[in-house]
């Protein structure tokens, strides 16, 4: 055959699928929720914001989008989110995306930064995989967990973040671990820079923002658009022997000189 420049690879197919995201309000989440259902899978998205904007969004894909309001560092919120997803029938895939980020310097680096880091940053993708352990299994599903170039690199003033991030990168090698030999997968996205709400605070001026697009080989600030690709990537079939894998969405960020 001779080759052709055209793409004749459909793209992945979520369609009878459900994917449960969190953090699906804004920002990475819902370019992670929009994305799969363009791509025909049913989305449960669990956030504490409201998620209007995201379901009018998906109103008219392929897919479908369901609202649950839900706390995820409330136990009783992450399983009733869980239940929700898998009433469903199924549940195929979990992503883990929604998280905080607390800017304090050690001496008061405490209390609210570092717990609340904790509690929504790690020990809710703990909570919310393990509940839907046994759904999973069921299908031969996926977890794709939202780290951060700080998972694999210091940032000063921010020890909850780092800390929940390196965390959330050792738990999903865990799940690949213990959920391999029923044919789940687990892998992680660590971005650089990604314009969202929580980023706006960081390039407020436009020196900060040069600052942010010099330290980047590609020379820009990323998309979120650009995380749900490789979110999407990695939940789909396209990545049937990745597991365990932290995969850098940052521009060449942490890696390129
Ligand atoms: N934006 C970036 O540059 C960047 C870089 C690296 C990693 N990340 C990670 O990507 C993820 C998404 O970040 P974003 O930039 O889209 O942030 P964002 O603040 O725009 O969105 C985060 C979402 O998570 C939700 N959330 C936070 N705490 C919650 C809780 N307790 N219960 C339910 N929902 C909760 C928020 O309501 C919000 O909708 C986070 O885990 C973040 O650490 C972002």
């Amino acid at each position: 055959m001779e080759p052709t420049d055209e793409r004749t690879e459909p793209e992945p197919t979520f369609a009878g699928e459900t994917v449960l995201v969190t953090g699906a309000a804004r920002g990475i989440g819902r370019a992670c929720a929009v994305r799969f259902a363009e791509r025909g899978a049913t989305v449960v998205g669990g956030d504490r914001l409201d998620q209007s904007e995201t379901a009018a969004t998906c109103a008219g894909l392929p897919g479908a989008f369901e609202s649950v309001t839900a706390d995820v560092t409330d136990p009783a919120a992450v399983e009733a989110l869980v239940e929700r997803a898998a009433d469903t029938g199924r549940v195929d895939t979990v992503v883990n995306v929604a998280g905080i980020v607390a800017r304090e310097p050690l001496a008061t680096h405490d209390g609210e930064p570092w717990e609340r880091s904790v509690a929504v940053n790690l020990t809710a993708p703990f909570r919310i995989a393990r509940e839907a352990a046994p759904h999973l299994r069921t299908t031969g599903g996926a977890v794709v967990n939202v780290s951060s170039i700080y998972g694999q690199i210091g940032a000063a003033e921010r020890a909850g973040y780092v800390s929940t991030k390196a965390g959330v990168e050792g738990l999903t090698r865990a799940l690949a671990a213990e959920l391999g030999e029923d044919g789940v997968r687990a892998n992680a996205v660590a971005p650089g820079f990604i314009e969202t709400p929580m980023t706006e605070p960081y390039a407020e001026d436009d020196a900060a923002r040069e600052r942010f697009r010099e330290r980047a080989a590609l020379k820009r600030l990323g998309d979120p658009e650009e995380v749900a690709s490789v979110v999407s990537f990695l939940a789909s079939d396209d990545a049937s022997f990745v597991t365990g894998e932290t995969v850098l969405v940052d521009g060449g960020r942490a890696t390129v000189e």
